[in-house]
């Protein structure tokens, strides 16, 4: 199980500062639609020369017709970073034009998809989706798996139902963590602790607000890595 840290900090500088700080680590970060749009690729760069051996998830969720996400995931593919997501409800069609446009590819970044975004309730999914959200998030990722992509993003609670449907090498990444189950839940619905995300096969956990509110974010890092089963 690896650990992404999320870069959720509100000015670059203090994600710079962050990376610095975790600097010995071997970890992944997470950077998301914010940090890209204000500090633009150039932080991947940045990033990779405080630690060549950080690895980036680029949680950018691409939805669009399946020509200009293969764009997309060509250009993100030239970017350098090892990850990065797409929304499974953009369409098989979607999905496997991205795939077939990394094949060529010597070392494409992983894929994943997001199936249900965590911040739908039953109701509202069902406004959009015109179904029940379990049901459906579970389609989408054997639709995911279909189309070849490596993983999707989802809840701890749905990581083993979604490996059952798919194979135990489709990956999953588990956002909503409170590694030691003492922390503020903060806006999380459900939380998990490391042990129950390990249980659950997890195969990354996104672990922000924990890391980068504490006094000492290496020494969580640390005690995470330390918790984390070998
Ligand atoms: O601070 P915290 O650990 O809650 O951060 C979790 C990260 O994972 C945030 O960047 C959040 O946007 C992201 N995320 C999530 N739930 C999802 C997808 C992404 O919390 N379903």
């Amino acid at each position: 199980m690896k650990l992404c840290v999320a870069l959720d900090l509100p000015s670059e500088q203090e994600n710079i500062i962050l990376a610095k700080t975790l600097k010995e680590c071997d970890i992944w970060f997470k950077v998301g639609l914010r940090s890209f749009i204000r500090d633009g690729k150039n932080i991947v760069e940045k990033l990779k020369n405080i630690n060549g051996d950080f690895k980036i998830f680029l949680d950018l969720k691409l939805y669009d017709i399946p020509n200009t996400m293969a764009d997309a995931a060509e250009s993100i593919a030239k970017l350098n970073v090892e990850m990065f997501n797409v929304h499974a409800s953009s369409g098989r069609t979607a999905m496997k034009a991205v795939m077939e446009r990394l094949k060529p590819l010597k070392n494409p970044p992983l894929v994943l998809s997001v199936t249900a975004l965590t911040s739908f309730d039953d109701q509202n999914f069902r406004l959009v989706y015109g179904e029940h959200i379990e049901k459906k998030a579970l389609q989408f990722a054997r639709d995911t798996y279909e189309c070849a992509l490596d993983g999707v993003v989802c809840s701890v609670y749905e990581s083993l139902a979604i490996k059952n449907a798919t194979n135990k090498e489709f990956l999953t990444l588990t956002p909503g963590i409170r590694p030691f189950g003492n922390e503020q839940k903060d806006d999380q619905k459900r939380i998990s602790d490391l042990k129950t995300a390990y249980e659950n096969k997890c195969d990354f956990i996104v672990v922000g607000r924990p890391i980068y509110l504490a006094n000492k974010p290496l020494d969580i890092v640390k005690k995470i890595m330390d918790e984390i089963p070998k």
